[in-house]
């Protein structure tokens, strides 16, 4: 049965909820599952835009039919040819086979590419548009937010920016489609943050380049691919767009994150932590890099300005899941952050020379000192040093 909501006139949200989905791109955690936002165009001409993913493709096409009701499907716009927004374009073809595909060049290549057919398709550069009847859509390109082929809409009739993958976040949504119809900064921000940071993260320089376009737009409502409506408080998101997009630490605080293996490496970090506290640093973060899947704690280092690593040697190297972490956040290219480091080894120290080498590779990373090097457990000789990181990390963070 459809489950279908107006947006505004004339425009239709006719998406879905996956609350099964575990890994996102096979990859991400989704404890709260997934949504899949797309809209149809009701005007002198329907125009659907963005499709769905595969798993909840039943539910959109109860959807569309209701919302087209019986009118044709004119067009579809691609804005991003990922397969989570486009693996239903085979099934729309069949149902609807006058439908035209309005992309970038790169979009309909990349049809041919997943589905092997061809397309009636209207290719559109930066600024084409597209007319639908009272409503035009003119085109931007985002090339990398989040892959090379998007493009945004936007209706300058209602200031209606048609987003792709900027302003998302994971999580399914509870028929309050709207951010202003749900507690967004508590409920919903770290999830965005997430969502920015491995998803989109590693393009800040074309995120940016993309929030300088919409500048010059009258924007009065965000429609995402992924999650919340924006109609009001719009510069809520953007403002956090442009913190995580130029790497800027939403948070001057420490994070820790330790990956040890008998927990004397966390005990360290547990000790920091409380010395931090007792220098009035607040919202201090301690994680275990093995207990918490390592969106999170890129999702964290975005947020958090100073940061400290703490891994035992492992097969002389850095422990496993410290190791994993650190060439996310590289391979994110985080910058500029203020990082200590912490070792442990009990017969060879390998991990802080391994992880300084990750560091020193990344933009903008200040490594502080000292660099702690604990033998097997903290002793009293560890604990002094703790106690000079501390008052250096606290330093940092004033
Ligand atoms: Fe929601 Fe990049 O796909």
């Amino acid at each position: 049965m459809y489950n279908i909501r107006e947006v505004q006139k004339d425009i239709w949200w006719v998406g879905a909820s996956d609350r099964r989905l575990q890994l996102f791109e096979n990859a991400y955690a989704t404890p709260d599952g997934m949504s899949y936002n797309n809209y149809l165009i009701l005007d002198d001409k329907t125009c659907l835009m963005d499709g769905i993913d595969d798993a909840v493709s039943r539910q959109f096409f109860d959807n569309l039919t209701k919302a087209l009701d019986g009118r044709e499907l004119d067009y579809m716009v691609v804005q991003h040819m990922e397969p989570d927004h486009c693996a239903c374009i085979p099934e729309l073809l069949l149902r609807y086979p006058k439908l035209k595909i309005v992309g970038s060049q790169k979009a309909i290549q990349m049809i041919g590419q997943f589905y092997h057919i061809d397309v009636d398709s209207v290719v559109v550069k930066e600024k084409d548009t597209l007319e639908l009847g009272h409503h035009t859509l003119t085109f931007y390109t985002a090339p990398m937010v989040h892959w090379p082929e998007v493009i945004v809409s936007f209706d300058a009739s209602t200031g209606t920016l048609f987003s792709a993958d900027a302003f998302g976040a994971f999580g399914a949504m509870s028929g309050n489609i709207f951010a202003d119809e749900v507690d967004w900064e508590h409920d919903w921000k770290d999830e965005a943050r997430r969502y920015y940071a491995n998803i989109v993260g590693k393009y800040g320089v074309q995120t940016t380049a993309l929030l300088k376009k919409l500048e010059t737009l009258d924007l009065k409502m965000i429609l995402p691919l992924h999650a919340h409506l924006w109609r009001n408080d719009l510069n809520t998101i953007i403002e956090l767009y442009k913190s995580w997009a130029s790497y800027t630490p939403e948070k001057k605080s420490v994070a820790v994150f330790y990956g040890s293996v008998y927990g004397h490496t966390g005990n360290a970090a547990d000790i920091l932590s409380m010395k931090l506290a007792e220098l009035g640093v607040r919202d201090v973060k301690v994680y275990d890099v093995s207990k918490t899947e390592v969106s999170y704690l890129v999702s964290t280092a975005f947020e958090y300005s100073t940061l400290v690593f703490a891994s035992a040697t492992y097969n002389a190297e850095i422990f496993d899941n410290m190791h994993t972490f650190l060439t996310d956040l590289k391979n994110h290219n985080l910058t500029g952050r203020t990082v200590g480091i912490i070792e442990n080894g009990s017969w060879a120290k390998f991990a802080n020379k391994k992880m300084e080498e990750i560091l020193v590779s990344m933009k903008n990373m200040t490594i502080l000192e000292p660099k702690i090097s604990v033998t097997s457990s903290v002793d009293e000789s560890a604990l002094a040093e703790l106690d000079v990181m501390a008052k250096a990390l606290a330093e940092t963070v004033k």
